[in-house]
Protein backbone atom coordinates (compact mmCIF):
# COMPACT_ATOMS: atom_id res chain seq x y z
CA UNK A 1 0.00 0.00 0.00
CA UNK A 2 1.40 3.55 -0.85
CA UNK A 3 0.91 7.12 0.77
CA UNK A 4 0.59 10.06 -1.64
CA UNK A 5 1.42 12.97 -0.15
CA UNK A 6 0.06 16.29 -1.00
CA UNK A 7 2.31 19.47 0.84
CA UNK A 8 0.85 22.81 1.04
CA UNK A 9 3.69 25.21 1.66
CA UNK A 10 3.00 29.30 2.46
CA UNK A 11 5.79 31.44 1.57
CA UNK A 12 7.63 33.20 -1.35
CA UNK A 13 8.61 29.92 -3.33
CA UNK A 14 11.70 31.52 -3.62
CA UNK A 15 12.51 30.71 -0.51
CA UNK A 16 10.50 27.51 0.41
CA UNK A 17 11.74 25.74 -2.58
CA UNK A 18 15.52 26.35 -1.00
CA UNK A 19 14.32 23.82 1.56
CA UNK A 20 14.25 21.28 -1.16
CA UNK A 21 16.96 18.86 -2.72
CA UNK A 22 18.74 19.21 -6.23
CA UNK A 23 16.57 17.13 -8.45
CA UNK A 24 13.82 16.78 -6.45
CA UNK A 25 10.42 17.18 -8.81
CA UNK A 26 9.98 15.20 -12.21
CA UNK A 27 7.09 18.09 -12.85
CA UNK A 28 6.95 21.59 -12.02
CA UNK A 29 3.57 22.84 -14.08
CA UNK A 30 2.19 26.68 -12.99
CA UNK A 31 0.66 29.69 -13.63
CA UNK A 32 2.34 32.41 -12.04
CA UNK A 33 0.84 36.03 -11.26
CA UNK A 34 1.23 37.71 -14.72
CA UNK A 35 2.38 41.36 -15.54
CA UNK A 36 0.44 44.02 -13.74
CA UNK A 37 -2.74 41.89 -14.29
CA UNK A 38 -4.72 41.48 -10.54
CA UNK A 39 -2.67 43.38 -8.81
CA UNK A 40 -6.04 44.25 -6.82
CA UNK A 41 -5.98 40.48 -5.81
CA UNK A 42 -2.10 39.63 -5.10
CA UNK A 43 -0.08 42.08 -6.21
CA UNK A 44 1.11 42.73 -10.27
CA UNK A 45 4.62 42.63 -10.91
CA UNK A 46 5.35 45.75 -14.11
CA UNK A 47 5.72 44.25 -17.25
CA UNK A 48 9.26 45.70 -17.24
CA UNK A 49 10.16 44.35 -14.21
CA UNK A 50 8.81 41.06 -14.68
CA UNK A 51 11.67 38.95 -16.38
CA UNK A 52 14.28 40.40 -13.12
CA UNK A 53 11.43 38.64 -10.73
CA UNK A 54 10.81 35.67 -12.05
CA UNK A 55 14.40 34.50 -13.02
CA UNK A 56 15.53 33.93 -9.46
CA UNK A 57 12.67 31.75 -9.09
CA UNK A 58 13.15 29.72 -12.23
CA UNK A 59 16.64 29.33 -11.03
CA UNK A 60 15.30 27.19 -7.71
CA UNK A 61 12.81 25.55 -10.32
CA UNK A 62 15.91 24.53 -12.64
CA UNK A 63 17.84 23.19 -9.73
CA UNK A 64 14.97 21.09 -8.06
CA UNK A 65 14.12 19.76 -11.27
CA UNK A 66 15.34 16.25 -12.38
CA UNK A 67 17.04 16.05 -15.57
CA UNK A 68 14.29 13.93 -16.73
CA UNK A 69 11.67 16.29 -15.65
CA UNK A 70 9.66 19.16 -17.26
CA UNK A 71 8.31 22.12 -16.44
CA UNK A 72 5.02 24.04 -17.63
CA UNK A 73 5.05 27.52 -17.61
CA UNK A 74 1.36 28.84 -18.15
CA UNK A 75 1.27 32.92 -19.05
CA UNK A 76 0.40 35.20 -21.42
CA UNK A 77 1.31 38.50 -22.18
CA UNK A 78 -1.27 41.47 -21.66
CA UNK A 79 -1.78 43.79 -24.53
CA UNK A 80 -0.32 47.37 -22.50
CA UNK A 81 -1.17 51.18 -24.51
CA UNK A 82 -1.77 49.17 -27.83
CA UNK A 83 0.64 46.74 -28.24
CA UNK A 84 1.03 43.27 -26.77
CA UNK A 85 4.19 43.61 -24.07
CA UNK A 86 7.13 41.43 -24.78
CA UNK A 87 8.26 40.61 -21.56
CA UNK A 88 7.25 36.99 -22.16
CA UNK A 89 9.50 36.98 -25.32
CA UNK A 90 12.29 38.02 -23.19
CA UNK A 91 11.87 35.70 -20.21
CA UNK A 92 12.26 32.58 -22.49
CA UNK A 93 15.47 34.04 -24.06
CA UNK A 94 16.59 35.31 -20.56
CA UNK A 95 15.83 31.09 -19.38
CA UNK A 96 17.86 29.79 -22.22
CA UNK A 97 20.53 31.57 -20.84
CA UNK A 98 19.88 30.17 -17.85
CA UNK A 99 20.36 26.67 -18.55
CA UNK A 100 16.65 25.52 -19.92
CA UNK A 101 15.59 23.86 -23.24
CA UNK A 102 12.95 25.06 -24.60
CA UNK A 103 11.49 22.21 -26.06
CA UNK A 104 7.76 23.31 -26.56
CA UNK A 105 4.63 25.48 -26.48
CA UNK A 106 1.53 24.53 -26.03
CA UNK A 107 -1.45 26.83 -26.75
CA UNK A 108 -4.34 26.06 -24.03
CA UNK A 109 -7.36 27.16 -26.68
CA UNK A 110 -10.27 28.60 -23.99
CA UNK A 111 -13.21 27.31 -25.64
CA UNK A 112 -15.61 29.01 -23.30
CA UNK A 113 -13.85 32.37 -24.02
CA UNK A 114 -16.79 35.08 -23.32
CA UNK A 115 -17.58 37.04 -26.47
CA UNK A 116 -16.59 41.02 -26.67
CA UNK A 117 -16.05 43.79 -28.99
CA UNK A 118 -12.36 46.16 -28.95
CA UNK A 119 -11.62 48.60 -31.36
CA UNK A 120 -9.12 47.08 -32.92
CA UNK A 121 -8.48 43.66 -31.81
CA UNK A 122 -10.71 40.56 -31.40
CA UNK A 123 -11.14 38.60 -27.93
CA UNK A 124 -8.48 36.82 -27.02
CA UNK A 125 -8.68 33.15 -26.58
CA UNK A 126 -5.64 31.31 -25.84
CA UNK A 127 -2.80 31.44 -23.22
CA UNK A 128 0.65 29.61 -23.51
CA UNK A 129 1.79 26.91 -21.81
CA UNK A 130 5.65 26.44 -22.57
CA UNK A 131 7.62 23.54 -22.30
CA UNK A 132 11.12 24.05 -20.72
CA UNK A 133 13.49 21.08 -20.11
CA UNK A 134 16.79 20.65 -18.53
CA UNK A 135 17.93 17.97 -20.80
CA UNK A 136 16.85 16.64 -24.27
CA UNK A 137 15.61 13.14 -22.89
CA UNK A 138 12.94 14.04 -20.84
CA UNK A 139 10.00 11.54 -19.59
CA UNK A 140 7.20 11.28 -21.68
CA UNK A 141 4.46 9.41 -21.81
CA UNK A 142 2.75 9.75 -25.00
CA UNK A 143 0.29 7.18 -25.23
CA UNK A 144 -1.65 8.35 -21.86
CA UNK A 145 -3.24 11.71 -23.81
CA UNK A 146 -3.96 9.38 -27.12
CA UNK A 147 -7.29 10.80 -28.69
CA UNK A 148 -10.10 9.22 -30.63
CA UNK A 149 -9.20 9.34 -34.26
CA UNK A 150 -13.01 10.78 -34.44
CA UNK A 151 -13.92 11.96 -38.11
CA UNK A 152 -10.25 12.06 -39.65
CA UNK A 153 -10.71 8.46 -40.10
CA UNK A 154 -13.52 9.39 -42.06
CA UNK A 155 -12.29 12.06 -44.22
CA UNK A 156 -8.46 12.75 -44.44
CA UNK A 157 -7.78 8.63 -43.94
CA UNK A 158 -10.44 7.65 -46.16
CA UNK A 159 -8.61 7.70 -49.66
CA UNK A 160 -5.07 8.93 -49.57
CA UNK A 161 -3.86 11.51 -51.71
CA UNK A 162 -0.92 11.51 -54.16
CA UNK A 163 0.42 14.65 -51.93
CA UNK A 164 0.50 11.96 -49.07
CA UNK A 165 2.34 9.48 -50.79
CA UNK A 166 5.06 12.23 -52.03
CA UNK A 167 5.00 13.66 -48.24
CA UNK A 168 6.18 9.91 -46.66
CA UNK A 169 8.51 9.46 -49.74
CA UNK A 170 10.64 12.71 -48.65
CA UNK A 171 10.31 11.72 -44.98
CA UNK A 172 10.94 7.87 -45.31
CA UNK A 173 13.54 8.19 -42.37
CA UNK A 174 10.75 9.83 -40.17
CA UNK A 175 9.67 6.35 -39.10
CA UNK A 176 6.07 5.74 -38.61
CA UNK A 177 4.07 8.49 -37.58
CA UNK A 178 5.36 10.66 -40.67
CA UNK A 179 3.60 7.84 -42.83
CA UNK A 180 0.07 8.60 -43.00
CA UNK A 181 -1.04 5.12 -44.07
CA UNK A 182 0.08 3.92 -41.15
CA UNK A 183 -2.70 5.72 -39.08
CA UNK A 184 -5.34 3.90 -41.85
CA UNK A 185 -7.82 2.15 -39.63
CA UNK A 186 -7.00 3.20 -36.27
CA UNK A 187 -9.08 4.19 -33.30
CA UNK A 188 -6.77 6.76 -31.40
CA UNK A 189 -4.33 9.50 -31.98
CA UNK A 190 -1.90 11.23 -30.46
CA UNK A 191 -3.07 14.71 -29.80
CA UNK A 192 -1.61 17.87 -31.04
CA UNK A 193 0.04 20.70 -29.45
CA UNK A 194 -3.49 22.97 -29.30
CA UNK A 195 -5.18 22.03 -26.40
CA UNK A 196 -9.55 22.87 -26.44
CA UNK A 197 -10.27 23.12 -22.38
CA UNK A 198 -13.10 25.65 -21.14
CA UNK A 199 -11.54 27.94 -18.07
CA UNK A 200 -13.20 27.70 -15.13
CA UNK A 201 -15.72 29.65 -14.21
CA UNK A 202 -17.34 30.62 -10.87
CA UNK A 203 -14.80 29.87 -8.52
CA UNK A 204 -15.59 32.86 -5.46
CA UNK A 205 -12.75 31.88 -3.85
CA UNK A 206 -9.74 32.55 -6.30
CA UNK A 207 -10.18 34.74 -9.47
CA UNK A 208 -7.38 32.48 -11.76
CA UNK A 209 -7.79 29.24 -11.34
CA UNK A 210 -6.72 26.89 -13.88
CA UNK A 211 -9.50 24.00 -15.04
CA UNK A 212 -8.61 20.76 -13.10
CA UNK A 213 -7.81 19.11 -16.95
CA UNK A 214 -5.12 21.56 -17.63
CA UNK A 215 -2.43 20.05 -14.94
CA UNK A 216 -4.23 16.25 -15.55
CA UNK A 217 -3.22 16.51 -19.19
CA UNK A 218 0.12 17.44 -18.22
CA UNK A 219 0.87 15.69 -15.34
CA UNK A 220 -0.65 12.51 -17.40
CA UNK A 221 2.16 13.30 -19.87
CA UNK A 222 5.22 13.77 -17.88
CA UNK A 223 4.73 11.40 -15.18
CA UNK A 224 4.23 8.16 -13.20
CA UNK A 225 2.41 6.93 -10.71
CA UNK A 226 4.21 8.13 -7.03
CA UNK A 227 6.32 10.90 -9.08
CA UNK A 228 6.45 14.44 -7.29
CA UNK A 229 4.34 17.27 -8.79
CA UNK A 230 5.24 20.74 -8.18
CA UNK A 231 3.01 24.17 -8.16
CA UNK A 232 5.10 27.14 -6.75
CA UNK A 233 1.91 29.20 -7.43
CA UNK A 234 -0.63 27.00 -6.52
CA UNK A 235 -3.07 29.32 -5.76
CA UNK A 236 -6.24 27.68 -4.84
CA UNK A 237 -4.72 24.16 -5.24
CA UNK A 238 -6.37 22.48 -8.33
CA UNK A 239 -2.64 21.39 -9.24
CA UNK A 240 -2.10 19.11 -6.17
CA UNK A 241 -5.86 18.24 -6.25
CA UNK A 242 -5.01 16.68 -9.69
CA UNK A 243 -1.67 15.07 -8.46
CA UNK A 244 -3.39 13.33 -6.02
CA UNK A 245 -6.32 12.08 -7.72
CA UNK A 246 -3.75 10.62 -10.31
CA UNK A 247 -1.54 8.96 -7.40
CA UNK A 248 1.82 11.80 -7.69
CA UNK A 249 3.14 13.28 -4.83
CA UNK A 250 2.80 17.30 -4.98
CA UNK A 251 4.23 20.05 -3.36
CA UNK A 252 2.05 23.35 -3.93
CA UNK A 253 3.47 26.68 -2.80
CA UNK A 254 1.47 30.15 -2.13
CA UNK A 255 2.41 33.56 -0.78
CA UNK A 256 -1.15 34.06 0.80
CA UNK A 257 -2.49 32.40 3.45
CA UNK A 258 -6.12 32.65 2.09
CA UNK A 259 -5.09 30.58 -1.04
CA UNK A 260 -2.87 27.99 1.19
CA UNK A 261 -6.18 27.82 3.42
CA UNK A 262 -8.21 26.92 0.54
CA UNK A 263 -5.69 24.68 -1.38
CA UNK A 264 -5.22 22.36 1.86
CA UNK A 265 -8.89 21.76 2.30
CA UNK A 266 -8.99 20.56 -1.32
CA UNK A 267 -5.85 18.09 -0.76
CA UNK A 268 -7.26 17.27 3.23
CA UNK A 269 -9.88 14.89 1.86
CA UNK A 270 -7.13 12.79 -0.23
CA UNK A 271 -4.62 13.07 2.39
CA UNK A 272 -4.94 10.60 4.86
CA UNK A 273 -6.50 7.83 2.32
CA UNK A 274 -4.46 5.24 1.40
CA UNK A 275 -4.29 4.11 -2.56
CA UNK A 276 -6.75 1.55 -2.54
CA UNK A 277 -9.34 3.91 -0.62
CA UNK A 278 -8.86 7.06 -2.75
CA UNK A 279 -9.42 4.29 -6.11
CA UNK A 280 -12.66 3.15 -4.03
CA UNK A 281 -13.76 6.67 -3.33
CA UNK A 282 -12.73 7.82 -7.03
CA UNK A 283 -15.22 5.39 -8.03
CA UNK A 284 -18.38 6.55 -5.75
CA UNK A 285 -18.03 10.31 -6.85
C1 LIG B 1 -2.53 32.70 -11.34
S1 LIG B 1 -2.61 32.29 -9.66
C2 LIG B 1 -2.53 30.54 -9.67
C3 LIG B 1 -3.88 29.88 -9.77
C4 LIG B 1 -3.82 28.38 -9.75
N1 LIG B 1 -3.30 27.84 -11.00
C5 LIG B 1 -5.20 27.77 -9.46
O1 LIG B 1 -5.65 26.90 -10.21
O2 LIG B 1 -5.84 28.19 -8.50
C6 LIG B 1 -1.03 32.75 -9.05
C7 LIG B 1 -0.84 32.56 -7.54
O3 LIG B 1 0.52 32.87 -7.22
C8 LIG B 1 0.55 33.36 -5.88
N2 LIG B 1 1.85 34.05 -5.72
C9 LIG B 1 2.22 35.29 -6.13
N3 LIG B 1 3.52 35.50 -5.87
C10 LIG B 1 4.00 34.36 -5.29
C11 LIG B 1 5.27 33.94 -4.81
N4 LIG B 1 6.34 34.76 -4.89
N5 LIG B 1 5.42 32.70 -4.30
C12 LIG B 1 4.35 31.86 -4.22
N6 LIG B 1 3.11 32.21 -4.65
C13 LIG B 1 2.93 33.43 -5.19
C14 LIG B 1 -0.68 34.23 -5.80
O4 LIG B 1 -1.10 34.41 -4.44
C15 LIG B 1 -1.69 33.44 -6.65
O5 LIG B 1 -2.54 32.63 -5.86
Amino acid sequence: MRQIEAQIKQGDCLEVLKNYPDDFFDLIVTSPPYADSRSNTYGGIKPSKYVEWFLPRSEQFLRTLKPTGTFILNIKERVAGGERSTYVIELILEMRKQGWLWTEEFVWHKKNCHPGKWPNRFRDAWERCLQFNKTKKFKMNQESVMVPMGDWAKTRLKKLGKNDVVRFDSQVKSGFGKNISNWVGRTMAYPSNVLHMATETGNKNHSATFPEALPEWFIKLFTDEGDWVLDPFVGSGTTCEAAQKLNRNSVGIDIRAEYVSLAQSKVKEYDYMLFEERVKYEQNQ
